[in-house]
């Protein structure tokens, strides 16, 4: 007995790191998985069919089932016909995991319009346009009379939730965008028996994160290994069981901790009962506590910051927006 027996599930983006190692344990768990991906390059260029159906020989070689799907997330057709292949091969469709990304990292001043836009399309588009056309399957079912549990699993980043990282513009926008619609979705598509959380994985061993300082070295001989690809796998498994109460939570995932994140908070406040004046909220604003971003970055690095700290981290910042710079 697995945890998703019966479950059908489509996986965005499965056909390499995080994606795959999802496919491969849910099918594991017992459920049916559309693996969809075109096998792009990590700037969205190019296509490898191949990617995706070497996922799917895997699951079948180890006894599970599986199909492959090689449309684009960006594409509002390809979408839909993701949702329909698992219609058409496995009769419904109770999951929909979506993880596909891709990475233009540039500085935001040399960063062109087509680069902005394709990362929002893939992650942010993305992520919309494949649960509107489950979602679309689901209030059909539901006003047919049929109740089951319907889950999606969305995938934000830290960049975008806790530390936005500079030369991510777009995508840590896409990804507190994805965070936002995980909000929006679970209040919107309760009604429907649907649930709609959202993991964000930190410091997994994929071709994403193989230049961040640590991760290019060799994982431990035996043991438990904290950045391997598959760590929030059971994570996103847990959240498609069918008798998983959680919705719109965003948890995030790395190497063996799972923490709830609470968003975006009020902090301290300034009041009037009248419109204020420039030169009054001038006088007062600025003695309200506020978050420093380099001191929110400084903390993701694990350095304390200060004046020489400071110093560091705006020198690290230029380092990485000067790579790069003035082109396109
Ligand atoms: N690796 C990490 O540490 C980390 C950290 C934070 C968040 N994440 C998130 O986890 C998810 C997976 O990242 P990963 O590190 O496994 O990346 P990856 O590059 O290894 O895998 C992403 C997959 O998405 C596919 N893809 C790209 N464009 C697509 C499209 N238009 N349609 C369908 N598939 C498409 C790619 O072909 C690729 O196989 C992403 O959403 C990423 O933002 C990863």
């Amino acid at each position: 007995m697995g945890s998703l027996d019966g479950r059908v599930v489509l996986i965005t983006g499965a056909g390499r790191g995080i994606g795959r190692e999802e496919a491969l344990f849910f099918a594991a768990e017992g459920a049916k998985v559309v693996v969809n991906d075109p096998g792009v390059a990590i700037d969205g260029s190019g296509g490898d069919a191949g990617v995706a159906g070497a996922v799917v020989e895997e699951i079948v070689a180890r006894g599970g089932q599986a199909v492959a799907n090689t449309d684009s997330v960006a594409d509002w057709r390809g979408a839909q016909r993701m949702v329909d292949a698992a219609l058409r091969t496995y009769g419904d469709l109770h999951v929909v995991v979506n993880n596909a990304t891709i990475e233009r990292n540039r500085a935001l001043v040399d960063l062109n319009e087509e680069e902005f836009d394709d990362v929002i399309a893939v992650k942010l588009k993305g992520t919309f346009s494949v649960t509107r056309w489950a979602a679309r399957h689901w209030r059909e079912r539901f006003e047919a009379g049929i109740r089951v549990d319907r889950a999606v699993i969305n995938t934000s980043s830290g960049s975008g939730l806790l530390n936005p990282l500079p030369t991510q513009a777009s995508y840590a926008a896409g990804n507190a965008g994805v965070a936002a619609m995980t909000i929006i979705g679970a209040l919107e598509l309760g009604r429907y028996g649907v649930r709609v959380n959202c993991i964000s994985p930190s410091m997994a061993r994929t071709r994403l994160t193989l230049e961040v300082p640590g991760m290019g070295e060799e994982p431990p001989a035996d043991g438990f290994d904290p950045l391997h690809p598959s760590t929030s796998a059971p994570i996103a498994a847990y959240l498609a069981t069918a008798a998983c109460p959680l919705t719109g939570q965003v948890l995030s995932v790395r190497g063996g901790s799972v923490a709830v994140n609470h968003g975006w908070s009020r902090g301290g406040h300034v009041h009037k009962d009248g419109r204020w004046t420039v030169g009054e909220l001038a006088a007062q604003l600025p003695e309200v506590p506020m978050d420093d971003p380099f001191g929110k970055l400084a903390d993701a690095l694990g350095s304390a910051l200060g004046r020489t700290g400071h110093a560091r981290i705006q020198e690290m910042i230029n380092a990485l927006l000067d790579q790069g710079a003035h082109s396109g």
